[in-house]
C-alpha cells in the first residue's frame, strides 16, 4: 500500500517538475445548471503533507463558478499504461497564495491571462481581439484541490 502512495506520490511530483503525461490532467466538476463538466487543465503544484494538487485558471471561466457551487472535483491523469483518478475538494485560493503562485508563473503563463476574452465562450473571428497585458493578474485564480481519494491502475502490471 505504501508503495503504491510512493508512486503516486513520486508521479504528481514529477508531473509538476518536469512535465510528463500526468501533467495535463482532465478535471470534472458539476455544471451549475447539473450534469458533469470535463476539461483538460494543467497540474501546476502538488505537495504531500497535506496532499494536495494546485492549478491556474481564468477567473471568469465556468469552472470557477461550478467549483463554488459544488467543490468536489474528480480529476483523472494517464501517462502511458497507467491511470490516476483523483476525487477531492476544490478550493480557490486567497489573494496572498494567488499572488505568490503568479509570480512564480512563466512570462508565457501570464500571457493567457492577458486577453479580456471569456474561456468557453464563442469567439467572434471578426472582432479585434482586446489583449490588456496590465489586468492580467485580475483574470488569474488559483485552485487548490485536497486529495481525499486516490485509485492507481497500471494496466501493464496485475490488476
Ligand atoms: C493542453 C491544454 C491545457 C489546458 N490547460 C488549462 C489550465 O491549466 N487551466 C485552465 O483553466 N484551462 C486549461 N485549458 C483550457 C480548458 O480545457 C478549457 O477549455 C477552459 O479552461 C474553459 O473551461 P470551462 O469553461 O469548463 O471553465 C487547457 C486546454 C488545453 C487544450
Amino acid at each position: 500500500m505504501t508503495y503504491v502512495l510512493d508512486r503516486i506520490w513520486q508521479a504528481l511530483g514529477d508531473a509538476t517538475s518536469e512535465g510528463t503525461g500526468f501533467t495535463l490532467g482532465i478535471l470534472a466538476t458539476i455544471g451549475v445548471g447539473g450534469g458533469p463538466r470535463a476539461r483538460a487543465i494543467i497540474l501546476r503544484k502538488f505537495q504531500p503533507a497535506p496532499a494536495r494538487i494546485y492549478f491556474a485558471t481564468n477567473v471568469h471561466s465556468d469552472k470557477v463558478d461550478e467549483i463554488q457551487e459544488h467543490p468536489q472535483v474528480a480529476l483523472t491523469l494517464q501517462d502511458g499504461s497507467v491511470q490516476l483518478r483523483i476525487q477531492g475538494k476544490a478550493v480557490i485560493a486567497d489573494d496572498a497564495e494567488r499572488l505568490t503562485a503568479w509570480e512564480a508563473l512563466a512570462p508565457h503563463s501570464r500571457e493567457l491571462y492577458a486577453t479580456a476574452g471569456i474561456p468557453g465562450e464563442a469567439v467572434d473571428e471578426t472582432a479585434e481581439r482586446v489583449e490588456d497585458p496590465g489586468t492580467a493578474f485580475q483574470r488569474f485564480a488559483w485552485i487548490r484541490v485536497d486529495l481525499e481519494h486516490l485509485d492507481w491502475l497500471d494496466l501493464a502490471g496485475p490488476h
